[in-house]
Protein backbone atom coordinates (compact mmCIF):
# COMPACT_ATOMS: atom_id res chain seq x y z
CA UNK A 1 0.00 0.00 0.00
CA UNK A 2 1.23 3.22 -0.72
CA UNK A 3 1.53 6.45 1.70
CA UNK A 4 -0.55 9.21 1.28
CA UNK A 5 2.56 11.22 0.56
CA UNK A 6 3.04 9.11 -2.54
CA UNK A 7 -0.16 9.92 -3.76
CA UNK A 8 -0.01 13.18 -3.57
CA UNK A 9 3.47 13.71 -5.09
CA UNK A 10 2.43 12.06 -8.01
CA UNK A 11 -0.78 13.77 -9.11
CA UNK A 12 0.76 16.74 -8.68
CA UNK A 13 3.79 16.08 -11.05
CA UNK A 14 0.94 14.66 -13.22
CA UNK A 15 -0.86 17.66 -12.70
CA UNK A 16 2.48 20.19 -13.00
CA UNK A 17 2.21 18.66 -16.72
CA UNK A 18 -0.96 18.32 -17.94
CA UNK A 19 -1.28 22.27 -16.97
CA UNK A 20 1.65 23.50 -18.99
CA UNK A 21 -0.08 21.18 -22.04
CA UNK A 22 -3.46 22.75 -21.66
CA UNK A 23 -2.06 26.21 -21.45
CA UNK A 24 -0.36 25.53 -25.17
CA UNK A 25 -3.39 24.35 -26.23
CA UNK A 26 -5.51 26.91 -25.72
CA UNK A 27 -2.84 29.82 -27.08
CA UNK A 28 -3.87 28.50 -30.52
CA UNK A 29 -6.19 31.24 -30.73
CA UNK A 30 -3.34 33.87 -30.68
CA UNK A 31 -0.95 32.86 -32.86
CA UNK A 32 -0.96 29.41 -35.07
CA UNK A 33 -3.33 29.98 -37.98
CA UNK A 34 -5.52 27.04 -38.64
CA UNK A 35 -5.49 24.41 -41.46
CA UNK A 36 -8.32 25.37 -43.81
CA UNK A 37 -9.22 28.44 -41.37
CA UNK A 38 -11.01 30.13 -44.56
CA UNK A 39 -12.82 27.12 -45.87
CA UNK A 40 -14.81 27.03 -42.65
CA UNK A 41 -15.78 30.63 -42.11
CA UNK A 42 -17.44 30.94 -38.46
CA UNK A 43 -20.77 29.10 -38.37
CA UNK A 44 -23.86 30.83 -37.69
CA UNK A 45 -25.25 30.59 -33.98
CA UNK A 46 -27.69 32.01 -31.35
CA UNK A 47 -26.27 34.30 -28.96
CA UNK A 48 -23.74 33.42 -26.51
CA UNK A 49 -25.60 31.74 -23.70
CA UNK A 50 -23.62 32.05 -20.40
CA UNK A 51 -26.15 31.41 -18.29
CA UNK A 52 -25.84 31.78 -14.43
CA UNK A 53 -28.01 29.66 -12.41
CA UNK A 54 -30.44 32.72 -11.82
CA UNK A 55 -30.62 33.51 -15.10
CA UNK A 56 -33.95 31.89 -17.47
CA UNK A 57 -33.21 28.99 -19.53
CA UNK A 58 -32.34 28.78 -22.56
CA UNK A 59 -33.99 26.90 -25.50
CA UNK A 60 -32.50 23.74 -26.72
CA UNK A 61 -30.60 23.90 -29.71
CA UNK A 62 -32.07 20.68 -31.49
CA UNK A 63 -29.56 19.50 -34.15
CA UNK A 64 -30.54 20.35 -38.15
CA UNK A 65 -29.40 19.65 -41.38
CA UNK A 66 -25.83 22.10 -40.62
CA UNK A 67 -24.29 23.63 -37.96
CA UNK A 68 -23.89 22.45 -34.62
CA UNK A 69 -24.27 18.78 -34.25
CA UNK A 70 -25.86 18.78 -37.48
CA UNK A 71 -26.79 15.49 -39.18
CA UNK A 72 -24.32 14.69 -41.82
CA UNK A 73 -25.04 11.72 -44.29
CA UNK A 74 -21.88 11.32 -46.26
CA UNK A 75 -23.66 8.18 -48.69
CA UNK A 76 -20.56 7.42 -49.83
CA UNK A 77 -18.67 10.50 -50.14
CA UNK A 78 -15.46 11.09 -48.22
CA UNK A 79 -15.78 13.41 -45.36
CA UNK A 80 -13.08 15.43 -43.77
CA UNK A 81 -13.42 16.35 -40.35
CA UNK A 82 -10.75 19.20 -39.45
CA UNK A 83 -9.83 19.70 -35.55
CA UNK A 84 -9.21 23.47 -35.16
CA UNK A 85 -9.71 25.91 -32.49
CA UNK A 86 -13.68 27.44 -32.56
CA UNK A 87 -13.81 30.81 -34.39
CA UNK A 88 -16.77 32.11 -32.04
CA UNK A 89 -16.09 30.63 -28.31
CA UNK A 90 -19.77 29.94 -26.67
CA UNK A 91 -19.36 28.98 -23.05
CA UNK A 92 -21.32 25.61 -23.93
CA UNK A 93 -19.72 24.00 -26.31
CA UNK A 94 -16.15 24.59 -25.43
CA UNK A 95 -12.80 26.02 -27.70
CA UNK A 96 -12.16 22.85 -29.96
CA UNK A 97 -14.57 21.80 -32.70
CA UNK A 98 -14.08 19.06 -35.70
CA UNK A 99 -15.30 21.45 -38.65
CA UNK A 100 -16.70 19.99 -41.65
CA UNK A 101 -18.11 20.87 -44.85
CA UNK A 102 -20.22 19.19 -47.09
CA UNK A 103 -22.50 19.21 -49.73
CA UNK A 104 -21.90 23.14 -49.40
CA UNK A 105 -23.35 23.26 -45.74
CA UNK A 106 -21.22 23.72 -43.09
CA UNK A 107 -20.96 21.59 -39.56
CA UNK A 108 -19.01 21.91 -36.33
CA UNK A 109 -19.57 18.32 -34.64
CA UNK A 110 -21.34 16.66 -36.94
CA UNK A 111 -23.43 14.04 -36.24
CA UNK A 112 -22.88 11.14 -39.00
CA UNK A 113 -26.07 9.51 -39.97
CA UNK A 114 -24.93 6.17 -41.89
CA UNK A 115 -26.59 2.98 -42.60
CA UNK A 116 -25.43 -0.46 -41.58
CA UNK A 117 -22.97 -1.91 -43.99
CA UNK A 118 -22.07 1.12 -45.62
CA UNK A 119 -18.48 2.20 -46.40
CA UNK A 120 -17.28 5.22 -44.74
CA UNK A 121 -14.21 7.45 -45.55
CA UNK A 122 -13.34 10.15 -42.97
CA UNK A 123 -10.20 12.16 -43.38
CA UNK A 124 -8.91 13.65 -39.96
CA UNK A 125 -7.27 17.25 -40.79
CA UNK A 126 -5.08 18.08 -37.34
CA UNK A 127 -5.49 22.22 -37.17
CA UNK A 128 -4.39 21.81 -33.61
CA UNK A 129 -1.05 22.89 -32.08
CA UNK A 130 -1.01 19.15 -30.77
CA UNK A 131 -1.03 15.72 -31.71
CA UNK A 132 -4.70 14.19 -31.61
CA UNK A 133 -6.26 11.01 -33.06
CA UNK A 134 -9.96 10.35 -33.43
CA UNK A 135 -11.49 7.12 -32.03
CA UNK A 136 -14.58 5.91 -33.19
CA UNK A 137 -16.46 4.57 -29.81
CA UNK A 138 -18.41 1.51 -30.17
CA UNK A 139 -18.08 1.08 -33.40
CA UNK A 140 -16.53 -2.22 -34.75
CA UNK A 141 -13.88 -1.31 -36.79
CA UNK A 142 -10.16 -2.81 -37.48
CA UNK A 143 -7.44 -1.57 -35.48
CA UNK A 144 -6.17 0.69 -37.68
CA UNK A 145 -9.10 2.78 -38.01
CA UNK A 146 -10.18 2.10 -34.30
CA UNK A 147 -7.98 5.44 -33.44
CA UNK A 148 -7.12 3.67 -30.22
CA UNK A 149 -4.21 6.51 -30.00
CA UNK A 150 -1.19 3.93 -31.36
CA UNK A 151 -0.70 6.37 -34.21
CA UNK A 152 -1.10 10.16 -33.39
CA UNK A 153 -1.48 13.10 -36.31
CA UNK A 154 0.91 15.71 -35.69
CA UNK A 155 -0.12 19.25 -36.12
CA UNK A 156 -1.65 20.11 -39.42
CA UNK A 157 -1.19 16.49 -40.89
CA UNK A 158 -4.18 14.29 -41.62
CA UNK A 159 -5.07 10.77 -41.44
CA UNK A 160 -7.54 8.45 -43.19
CA UNK A 161 -9.96 6.54 -42.47
CA UNK A 162 -11.84 4.30 -44.22
CA UNK A 163 -14.60 1.43 -42.70
CA UNK A 164 -17.46 -0.61 -43.41
CA UNK A 165 -20.50 0.17 -40.79
CA UNK A 166 -20.61 -3.80 -39.17
CA UNK A 167 -22.81 -2.57 -36.09
CA UNK A 168 -26.57 -2.47 -35.13
CA UNK A 169 -28.48 0.90 -35.52
CA UNK A 170 -27.42 3.02 -32.03
CA UNK A 171 -25.95 6.20 -31.01
CA UNK A 172 -22.07 5.78 -31.12
CA UNK A 173 -20.05 8.92 -30.88
CA UNK A 174 -16.19 9.81 -31.86
CA UNK A 175 -13.61 11.67 -29.69
CA UNK A 176 -9.81 12.27 -29.03
CA UNK A 177 -7.76 9.47 -28.23
CA UNK A 178 -4.46 10.69 -27.99
CA UNK A 179 -3.00 8.85 -24.39
CA UNK A 180 -2.66 11.75 -21.81
CA UNK A 181 -3.87 13.97 -23.87
CA UNK A 182 -7.86 12.62 -24.38
CA UNK A 183 -9.49 14.23 -21.39
CA UNK A 184 -8.36 17.72 -22.10
CA UNK A 185 -9.35 17.64 -25.89
CA UNK A 186 -12.88 15.90 -25.16
CA UNK A 187 -13.45 18.43 -22.48
CA UNK A 188 -12.62 21.37 -24.67
CA UNK A 189 -15.42 20.58 -26.89
CA UNK A 190 -13.98 18.08 -29.19
CA UNK A 191 -16.57 15.10 -29.49
CA UNK A 192 -19.84 14.17 -32.37
CA UNK A 193 -21.90 11.22 -32.50
CA UNK A 194 -22.71 8.98 -34.82
CA UNK A 195 -25.99 7.56 -35.85
CA UNK A 196 -26.11 4.03 -37.47
CA UNK A 197 -29.79 3.37 -39.05
CA UNK A 198 -31.25 0.22 -40.25
CA UNK A 199 -34.29 -1.54 -40.57
CA UNK A 200 -35.15 -2.19 -36.72
CA UNK A 201 -34.68 1.62 -36.60
CA UNK A 202 -36.68 2.41 -39.90
CA UNK A 203 -39.74 0.04 -37.96
CA UNK A 204 -39.26 2.04 -34.90
CA UNK A 205 -40.01 5.61 -36.38
CA UNK A 206 -42.65 3.96 -38.77
CA UNK A 207 -44.70 2.34 -35.58
CA UNK A 208 -44.13 5.56 -33.35
CA UNK A 209 -44.00 8.52 -36.18
CA UNK A 210 -41.33 9.53 -35.10
CA UNK A 211 -39.16 12.24 -37.13
CA UNK A 212 -35.55 12.76 -36.33
CA UNK A 213 -35.08 16.73 -35.62
CA UNK A 214 -38.25 17.08 -34.66
CA UNK A 215 -39.77 14.30 -32.16
CA UNK A 216 -36.72 11.76 -32.15
CA UNK A 217 -33.98 14.22 -30.76
CA UNK A 218 -29.99 13.89 -29.64
CA UNK A 219 -29.45 14.65 -25.86
CA UNK A 220 -25.75 15.41 -26.33
CA UNK A 221 -24.79 16.31 -22.65
CA UNK A 222 -21.43 17.30 -20.90
CA UNK A 223 -20.72 19.23 -17.62
CA UNK A 224 -18.47 22.48 -17.67
CA UNK A 225 -17.16 24.96 -15.50
CA UNK A 226 -17.00 28.62 -16.09
CA UNK A 227 -14.15 30.06 -18.50
CA UNK A 228 -12.91 28.00 -21.17
CA UNK A 229 -9.63 25.81 -19.80
CA UNK A 230 -8.82 22.24 -18.77
CA UNK A 231 -8.01 23.22 -15.47
CA UNK A 232 -7.82 20.06 -13.33
CA UNK A 233 -6.96 19.89 -9.34
CA UNK A 234 -5.44 16.89 -8.00
CA UNK A 235 -8.61 15.67 -7.02
CA UNK A 236 -10.23 16.38 -10.23
CA UNK A 237 -7.41 14.08 -11.73
CA UNK A 238 -7.84 11.92 -8.85
CA UNK A 239 -12.21 11.45 -9.01
CA UNK A 240 -12.38 12.52 -12.51
CA UNK A 241 -13.32 16.12 -13.68
CA UNK A 242 -16.90 17.39 -12.77
CA UNK A 243 -18.30 20.53 -13.70
CA UNK A 244 -21.22 23.37 -12.64
CA UNK A 245 -23.19 23.36 -15.58
CA UNK A 246 -24.90 21.15 -17.34
CA UNK A 247 -24.69 21.49 -21.39
CA UNK A 248 -26.78 20.05 -23.55
CA UNK A 249 -26.20 20.24 -27.47
CA UNK A 250 -24.37 23.18 -26.26
CA UNK A 251 -26.53 24.72 -24.27
CA UNK A 252 -26.73 25.35 -20.57
CA UNK A 253 -29.59 25.26 -18.78
CA UNK A 254 -31.78 24.37 -21.50
CA UNK A 255 -36.02 23.72 -22.12
CA UNK A 256 -37.60 22.05 -25.14
CA UNK A 257 -41.23 22.86 -26.49
CA UNK A 258 -43.17 19.86 -26.28
CA UNK A 259 -46.51 18.56 -28.09
CA UNK A 260 -48.74 15.93 -26.28
CA UNK A 261 -47.03 12.83 -27.97
CA UNK A 262 -44.27 10.20 -27.56
CA UNK A 263 -40.73 11.88 -27.97
CA UNK A 264 -37.66 9.55 -28.38
CA UNK A 265 -34.99 11.08 -26.54
CA UNK A 266 -31.13 9.41 -27.56
CA UNK A 267 -28.67 10.51 -24.44
CA UNK A 268 -25.08 10.46 -24.86
CA UNK A 269 -22.87 11.37 -21.61
CA UNK A 270 -20.28 12.85 -23.00
CA UNK A 271 -18.62 14.48 -19.78
CA UNK A 272 -15.64 13.54 -18.66
CA UNK A 273 -16.26 11.62 -15.36
CA UNK A 274 -20.13 12.46 -13.80
CA UNK A 275 -22.49 10.13 -13.69
CA UNK A 276 -26.27 11.07 -13.64
CA UNK A 277 -28.73 9.05 -12.34
CA UNK A 278 -31.86 10.08 -15.17
CA UNK A 279 -35.39 10.07 -14.11
CA UNK A 280 -38.72 12.44 -15.43
CA UNK A 281 -40.25 14.11 -12.80
CA UNK A 282 -43.15 16.64 -12.38
CA UNK A 283 -42.54 20.34 -10.97
CA UNK A 284 -43.87 18.68 -7.79
CA UNK A 285 -41.48 16.12 -7.63
CA UNK A 286 -42.90 13.22 -8.08
CA UNK A 287 -41.53 10.22 -10.88
CA UNK A 288 -42.99 9.77 -14.07
CA UNK A 289 -42.16 6.84 -15.73
CA UNK A 290 -40.33 6.81 -19.14
CA UNK A 291 -39.79 3.87 -21.59
CA UNK A 292 -35.75 2.29 -22.03
CA UNK A 293 -35.95 1.38 -25.74
CA UNK A 294 -32.15 1.06 -26.12
CA UNK A 295 -28.61 1.78 -24.86
CA UNK A 296 -24.77 1.50 -26.34
CA UNK A 297 -25.09 -1.22 -28.49
CA UNK A 298 -28.85 -0.49 -29.97
CA UNK A 299 -32.53 -1.36 -29.38
CA UNK A 300 -33.02 -3.71 -26.82
CA UNK A 301 -34.95 -6.98 -27.47
CA UNK A 302 -38.04 -5.43 -25.63
CA UNK A 303 -38.80 -1.92 -23.92
CA UNK A 304 -38.51 -1.63 -20.82
CA UNK A 305 -40.44 0.69 -18.64
CA UNK A 306 -38.58 2.46 -16.17
CA UNK A 307 -38.64 5.28 -13.17
CA UNK A 308 -34.95 5.65 -13.29
CA UNK A 309 -31.65 4.80 -14.79
CA UNK A 310 -27.81 5.35 -13.90
CA UNK A 311 -25.70 7.21 -17.36
CA UNK A 312 -21.84 6.94 -16.92
CA UNK A 313 -19.64 9.15 -19.21
CA UNK A 314 -19.80 7.40 -22.43
CA UNK A 315 -22.93 5.58 -22.10
CA UNK A 316 -25.77 6.25 -24.37
CA UNK A 317 -29.74 5.10 -23.70
CA UNK A 318 -32.63 5.34 -26.06
CA UNK A 319 -35.51 6.52 -24.43
CA UNK A 320 -39.34 6.93 -24.86
CA UNK A 321 -41.12 9.38 -23.04
CA UNK A 322 -44.84 9.66 -23.57
CA UNK A 323 -46.70 13.11 -22.64
CA UNK A 324 -49.99 12.37 -23.75
CA UNK A 325 -51.75 12.45 -20.26
CA UNK A 326 -49.84 16.12 -19.94
CA UNK A 327 -51.83 18.95 -20.44
CA UNK A 328 -50.63 22.44 -22.45
CA UNK A 329 -49.01 24.39 -19.71
CA UNK A 330 -47.46 21.48 -17.76
CA UNK A 331 -43.83 21.15 -17.41
CA UNK A 332 -41.75 17.49 -16.76
CA UNK A 333 -37.86 17.86 -15.88
CA UNK A 334 -35.92 15.24 -16.63
CA UNK A 335 -33.40 15.29 -13.82
CA UNK A 336 -30.70 13.86 -12.39
CA UNK A 337 -31.55 12.39 -8.79
CA UNK A 338 -29.38 12.41 -5.56
CA UNK A 339 -26.85 9.82 -5.23
CA UNK A 340 -23.79 8.60 -3.18
CA UNK A 341 -21.08 9.18 -5.55
CA UNK A 342 -19.14 6.76 -3.58
CA UNK A 343 -15.80 8.04 -3.38
CA UNK A 344 -14.44 6.07 -0.74
CA UNK A 345 -11.07 5.61 -1.66
CA UNK A 346 -10.44 9.36 -2.82
CA UNK A 347 -12.14 10.54 -0.01
CA UNK A 348 -9.22 9.28 1.87
CA UNK A 349 -7.07 11.06 -0.07
CA UNK A 350 -8.94 14.46 0.34
CA UNK A 351 -8.78 13.92 4.23
CA UNK A 352 -5.09 13.45 4.29
CA UNK A 353 -4.21 16.21 2.04
CA UNK A 354 -2.97 18.71 4.17
CA UNK A 355 -0.53 16.19 5.93
CA UNK A 356 0.79 14.26 2.50
CA UNK A 357 1.87 17.97 1.52
CA UNK A 358 3.16 18.44 5.16
CA UNK A 359 5.12 15.27 4.66
CA UNK A 360 6.75 16.06 1.38
CA UNK A 361 7.69 19.27 1.95
CA UNK A 362 6.14 20.22 -1.83
CA UNK A 363 4.78 23.82 -2.18
CA UNK A 364 0.47 23.52 -2.50
CA UNK A 365 0.44 23.70 -5.65
CA UNK A 366 -2.53 21.24 -6.25
CA UNK A 367 -4.55 22.79 -3.03
CA UNK A 368 -3.68 26.27 -4.16
CA UNK A 369 -6.57 25.70 -6.54
CA UNK A 370 -8.43 23.19 -5.30
CA UNK A 371 -11.71 23.53 -6.99
CA UNK A 372 -14.65 24.04 -4.75
CA UNK A 373 -17.32 22.96 -7.34
CA UNK A 374 -21.20 24.07 -6.99
CA UNK A 375 -22.54 20.81 -8.68
CA UNK A 376 -21.02 18.10 -6.47
CA UNK A 377 -20.86 14.16 -8.40
CA UNK A 378 -24.06 12.96 -6.96
CA UNK A 379 -25.65 16.16 -6.21
CA UNK A 380 -29.33 16.57 -8.21
CA UNK A 381 -30.40 19.25 -10.52
CA UNK A 382 -32.59 19.35 -13.51
CA UNK A 383 -31.09 18.47 -16.46
CA UNK A 384 -33.90 19.69 -19.08
CA UNK A 385 -37.15 21.19 -18.74
CA UNK A 386 -39.87 20.09 -20.96
CA UNK A 387 -42.44 22.60 -21.93
CA UNK A 388 -45.80 21.09 -22.68
CA UNK A 389 -47.08 23.52 -25.61
CA UNK A 390 -49.45 21.93 -27.85
CA UNK A 391 -52.02 19.48 -27.81
CA UNK A 392 -51.92 17.12 -30.64
CA UNK A 393 -54.06 13.72 -31.80
CA UNK A 394 -51.43 10.51 -31.12
CA UNK A 395 -52.44 6.69 -31.10
CA UNK A 396 -49.71 4.94 -31.53
CA UNK A 397 -48.78 2.40 -29.36
CA UNK A 398 -44.93 1.22 -28.49
CA UNK A 399 -44.35 -1.91 -30.07
CA UNK A 400 -43.71 -4.56 -27.85
CA UNK A 401 -40.59 -6.20 -29.94
CA UNK A 402 -37.86 -3.73 -30.70
CA UNK A 403 -35.15 -6.04 -32.08
CA UNK A 404 -33.19 -9.10 -32.01
CA UNK A 405 -30.50 -9.38 -29.46
CA UNK A 406 -29.63 -12.71 -29.48
CA UNK A 407 -28.12 -14.14 -26.15
CA UNK A 408 -24.28 -14.73 -26.86
CA UNK A 409 -23.18 -18.60 -26.31
CA UNK A 410 -20.94 -19.04 -23.21
CA UNK A 411 -20.91 -22.64 -22.71
CA UNK A 412 -17.21 -23.20 -23.94
CA UNK A 413 -15.96 -19.11 -22.60
CA UNK A 414 -12.70 -19.22 -20.55
CA UNK A 415 -12.78 -16.63 -17.77
CA UNK A 416 -10.58 -13.89 -17.89
CA UNK A 417 -10.58 -11.47 -13.75
CA UNK A 418 -9.84 -8.02 -13.58
CA UNK A 419 -9.16 -5.89 -10.53
CA UNK A 420 -9.89 -2.31 -10.45
CA UNK A 421 -8.32 -0.50 -7.98
CA UNK A 422 -6.05 2.23 -6.61
CA UNK A 423 -2.34 2.10 -5.94
CA UNK A 424 1.01 4.31 -5.86
CA UNK A 425 -1.45 7.01 -6.45
CA UNK A 426 -2.82 5.67 -9.77
CA UNK A 427 -5.94 3.93 -10.60
CA UNK A 428 -5.13 0.36 -11.98
CA UNK A 429 -6.38 -2.75 -13.72
CA UNK A 430 -5.37 -6.08 -12.46
CA UNK A 431 -2.52 -3.63 -10.74
CA UNK A 432 -1.07 -2.67 -14.09
CA UNK A 433 -1.12 0.91 -15.69
CA UNK A 434 -0.95 1.55 -19.31
CA UNK A 435 2.26 1.49 -21.01
CA UNK A 436 2.47 1.84 -24.70
CA UNK A 437 3.82 -0.87 -26.21
CA UNK A 438 3.21 -3.45 -23.05
CA UNK A 439 2.42 -6.44 -22.77
CA UNK A 440 -1.44 -6.71 -23.66
CA UNK A 441 -3.87 -9.18 -22.69
CA UNK A 442 -4.27 -11.72 -25.56
CA UNK A 443 -7.54 -12.94 -27.12
CA UNK A 444 -7.94 -15.51 -29.56
CA UNK A 445 -10.21 -14.36 -32.35
CA UNK A 446 -13.68 -15.58 -33.48
CA UNK A 447 -14.03 -17.29 -29.49
CA UNK A 448 -16.08 -16.07 -26.81
CA UNK A 449 -14.53 -15.02 -23.18
CA UNK A 450 -16.50 -14.09 -20.12
CA UNK A 451 -14.67 -11.20 -18.32
CA UNK A 452 -15.46 -10.99 -14.25
CA UNK A 453 -14.64 -7.30 -13.46
CA UNK A 454 -14.53 -6.43 -9.77
CA UNK A 455 -14.17 -3.21 -8.02
CA UNK A 456 -12.75 -2.86 -5.09
CA UNK A 457 -15.26 -1.76 -2.25
CA UNK A 458 -12.69 1.21 -1.34
CA UNK A 459 -12.79 2.25 -4.47
CA UNK A 460 -15.22 4.11 -6.90
CA UNK A 461 -17.21 3.52 -9.93
CA UNK A 462 -15.52 2.99 -12.88
CA UNK A 463 -17.19 2.81 -16.09
CA UNK A 464 -15.45 0.30 -17.75
CA UNK A 465 -15.13 0.51 -22.01
CA UNK A 466 -13.89 -2.24 -24.56
CA UNK A 467 -13.14 -1.09 -28.01
CA UNK A 468 -14.15 -2.79 -31.27
CA UNK A 469 -16.61 -5.25 -29.42
CA UNK A 470 -19.86 -4.80 -27.73
CA UNK A 471 -20.40 -7.43 -24.99
CA UNK A 472 -23.39 -8.61 -23.52
CA UNK A 473 -23.89 -8.14 -19.15
CA UNK A 474 -24.25 -11.35 -17.74
CA UNK A 475 -24.82 -10.29 -13.91
CA UNK A 476 -23.81 -7.95 -11.59
CA UNK A 477 -22.96 -9.49 -7.90
CA UNK A 478 -22.70 -8.18 -4.29
CA UNK A 479 -23.61 -4.39 -5.88
CA UNK A 480 -24.68 -1.38 -3.40
CA UNK A 481 -27.78 -1.26 -1.90
CA UNK A 482 -28.22 1.83 -4.17
CA UNK A 483 -27.50 -0.37 -7.24
CA UNK A 484 -29.06 -3.28 -5.91
CA UNK A 485 -32.41 -1.47 -5.38
CA UNK A 486 -33.07 -0.84 -8.75
CA UNK A 487 -31.78 -4.50 -10.54
CA UNK A 488 -34.49 -6.10 -13.35
CA UNK A 489 -33.34 -9.96 -12.63
CA UNK A 490 -31.90 -12.49 -10.43
CA UNK A 491 -28.86 -11.98 -12.34
CA UNK A 492 -28.90 -8.52 -10.58
CA UNK A 493 -28.68 -6.90 -13.93
CA UNK A 494 -29.99 -3.30 -14.32
CA UNK A 495 -32.56 -1.57 -17.20
CA UNK A 496 -29.23 -0.25 -18.75
CA UNK A 497 -27.31 -4.04 -19.15
CA UNK A 498 -29.86 -5.30 -21.63
CA UNK A 499 -29.17 -5.62 -25.21
CA UNK A 500 -25.57 -4.58 -25.96
CA UNK A 501 -23.22 -2.82 -24.35
CA UNK A 502 -19.43 -1.38 -24.62
CA UNK A 503 -19.26 0.10 -21.18
CA UNK A 504 -20.36 -0.97 -17.97
CA UNK A 505 -20.68 1.39 -14.72
CA UNK A 506 -19.17 -1.06 -12.05
CA UNK A 507 -19.35 0.15 -8.56
CA UNK A 508 -17.30 -0.03 -5.63
CA UNK A 509 -17.47 -3.38 -4.15
CA UNK A 510 -19.53 -4.82 -7.38
CA UNK A 511 -18.44 -7.78 -9.69
CA UNK A 512 -19.85 -7.50 -12.80
CA UNK A 513 -19.56 -10.78 -15.88
CA UNK A 514 -19.16 -9.85 -19.25
CA UNK A 515 -19.80 -12.05 -22.28
CA UNK A 516 -17.81 -10.90 -25.51
CA UNK A 517 -17.67 -12.51 -28.77
CA UNK A 518 -14.59 -11.99 -30.35
CA UNK A 519 -15.67 -12.00 -33.91
CA UNK A 520 -12.79 -10.34 -36.07
CA UNK A 521 -13.00 -10.29 -40.03
CA UNK A 522 -9.60 -8.40 -39.96
CA UNK A 523 -6.56 -10.07 -41.15
CA UNK A 524 -3.50 -9.85 -39.14
CA UNK A 525 -3.27 -9.37 -34.85
CA UNK A 526 -5.58 -5.83 -34.16
CA UNK A 527 -4.62 -4.19 -31.34
CA UNK A 528 -7.38 -2.69 -29.19
CA UNK A 529 -8.21 -1.02 -25.45
CA UNK A 530 -10.30 -1.85 -22.73
CA UNK A 531 -10.28 1.14 -20.09
CA UNK A 532 -11.85 3.25 -17.47
CA UNK A 533 -14.30 6.10 -19.70
CA UNK A 534 -13.52 8.61 -16.57
CA UNK A 535 -11.03 10.56 -18.93
CA UNK A 536 -8.99 11.67 -16.11
CA UNK A 537 -8.79 7.92 -15.10
CA UNK A 538 -7.90 6.49 -18.50
CA UNK A 539 -5.66 9.76 -18.92
CA UNK A 540 -3.54 8.49 -15.45
CA UNK A 541 -3.34 5.13 -17.32
CA UNK A 542 -6.24 2.90 -16.26
CA UNK A 543 -6.35 1.36 -19.25
CA UNK A 544 -4.50 -2.14 -20.79
CA UNK A 545 -4.63 -3.07 -24.63
CA UNK A 546 -6.16 -5.75 -25.45
CA UNK A 547 -4.83 -7.61 -28.86
CA UNK A 548 -6.80 -9.98 -30.35
CA UNK A 549 -4.61 -12.68 -32.17
CU1 LIG B 1 -14.70 6.48 -25.88
CU2 LIG B 1 -11.18 4.45 -25.60
O1 LIG B 1 -12.97 5.44 -25.75
CU1 LIG C 1 -14.07 3.32 -27.49
CU1 LIG D 1 -12.25 5.01 -13.30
Amino acid sequence: MQTTADIITLSLDYYRRRFLRSAALLGVAAGARPLSADRFPALDFAADICASASAPLQKLTIPGESGYLGRLAPRGMAVTLTARQRKDSRSGTGTLEYAASHRGRLYSNPVLVVERGERVRIRLANALPESTIVHWHGLSVSASNDGNGSVLVAPSKTYDYDFEIRNRSAMYWYHPHPHGRTADQTYLGLFGAVLVEDDADRALRAALDLIPGQTEIPLVMQDRRAGNAYFPSSMDLARGLVGDDLCINGVRDAYLDVATRVYRLRLLNAANARTFRVAFRTPEGSLVPFTLIGNDGGLLPTPIRCEQVFLATAERIDLLIDLRDTNVGDLLRMDTLAFDPMYAKVAEVAASDHAGMGATGQPKAGSAHEYVGQWPEGSPRTLLELRVRKRVAYDRAIPARLSDVPAIDVAAANERPFRLGFAKGRWRINDRVFEMGAAPIEVQRNTVETWLIRNYHTSMPHAMHLHGFHFEVLARETSPDEIAALQQDPQGRLATDFGRKDTVLVWPGESVRIAIDFILPFPGPQSYLFHCHNLEHEDGGMMLPVLVV
